[in-house]
């Protein structure tokens, strides 16, 4: 198949791209390099720098490469810039999703993943596991924005016919997740111990995310290829992982003895998460098969080798 991805130089985006590249795909790749990088852009890919909410440009690219899939990856991934420039995040996560899905309508595409977040929309769940029937009430721009984004997927359903598959994702982590954002907690923290400086915790540790590793959602984006048409699916484990529990797990995997430092709770996180992935394994055929332990000891894997100490 033919598949463009935005945001595939991105963390996991690139890895998206190169297990559809793996698979025998033929892949785009539409990125303004915002926070991904070229060094994450698979050589098999055709690269297009340019900015989602640049919309002839992306009519132009769309035009040119007729691609049966486009797989929404690019975001404004930040939380706290969510919160601090919701202007800003609307215009890449709204502005630029409406941008990506009329490209994609007016192109032919005969299927559209968008990326949306299992840890944003719901909120502060009601109940946990979360299954994708709880409502939705996002307490940031940025799960505002998400939501938003699978609305108008509905949207384009229904007025210009264009299929779609929502994947929302829960906590994501493994190779190439940036340390310099906010998100990547498993990163920022197992660069900090492995260059043996000190971690800040915000709150007291017992906040809790559901983490998938990456490889798992590359698996769960080749199934949405040709499954589960116009289905929501949670991407996750369904367990809860604590802040303190990630400082334990990584401390362990990096040889890292001090104590954590902790501050204050951060504004527009939701204090608890796990996500039921009951739908995608009914529906997609995906279970996530990489535990944490697993998955944390490939971080300080990738980051010891990036930082020259392997
Ligand atoms: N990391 C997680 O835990 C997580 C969880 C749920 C959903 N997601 C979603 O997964 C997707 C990828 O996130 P990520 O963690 O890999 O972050 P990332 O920052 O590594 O990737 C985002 C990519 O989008 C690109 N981008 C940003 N703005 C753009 C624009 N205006 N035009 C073109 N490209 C642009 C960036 O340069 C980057 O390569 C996002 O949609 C994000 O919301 C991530």
């Amino acid at each position: 198949m033919k598949i463009l991805v935005t945001g595939g130089a991105g963390f996991i985006g690139s890895n998206v791209a190169d297990a559809l590249i793996a698979a025998g795909h033929d892949v785009a790749i539409v990125d303004n390099l915002a926070t991904g990088s070229l060094a994450n852009v698979n050589s098999s890919a055709r690269f297009y720098e340019a900015d989602i909410i640049d919309h002839q440009r992306l009519e132009e690219i769309l035009d040119a490469e007729r691609p049966d899939v486009v797989s929404h990856h690019a975001a404004q991934v930040n939380i706290r810039v969510s919160v601090a420039r919701p202007l800003f995040d609307t215009s890449v996560n709204v502005l630029g999703t409406v941008s990506v899905l009329e490209a994609s309508a007016l192109a032919g595409v005969k299927r559209f993943i968008f990326v949306s977040s299992g840890g944003a929309v719901y909120g502060e769940p009601l109940v946990i596991p979360t299954t994708e029937d709880t409502p939705a009430s996002p307490i940031s721009a940025y799960g505002a924005a998400k939501l938003s984004g699978e609305h108008y997927c509905n949207v384009y359903r229904a007025v210009r016919g264009l299929p779609f598959v929502i994947l929302r994702y829960a906590n994501v982590y493994g190779p190439r997740q940036s340390p310099e954002g906010e998100a990547g907690v498993t990163s920022i923290f197992a660069r900090l111990m492995l260059q043996r400086k000190p971690c800040t915790i915000f709150g007291d540790g017992s906040k809790t995310r559901d983490y998938v590793h990456v490889h798992d959602i590359a698996q769960a984006n080749l199934l949405a290829l040709d499954k589960g048409e116009f289905g929501v699916f949670n991407i996750a484990t369904g367990r809860q992982v604590s802040d303190q529990q990630v400082f334990d797990s990584l401390a362990a995997a990096a040889g890292y003895t001090e104590p954590a430092n902790y501050a204050p709770f951060r504004a527009g996180e939701v204090s608890r998460s796990a996500l039921d992935c009951t739908r995608a394994r009914e529906v997609l055929g995906w279970a996530p098969t990489i535990n944490f332990d697993e998955g944390v000891a490939s971080v300080v894997d990738y980051h010891r080798a990036d930082l020259g100490l392997a």
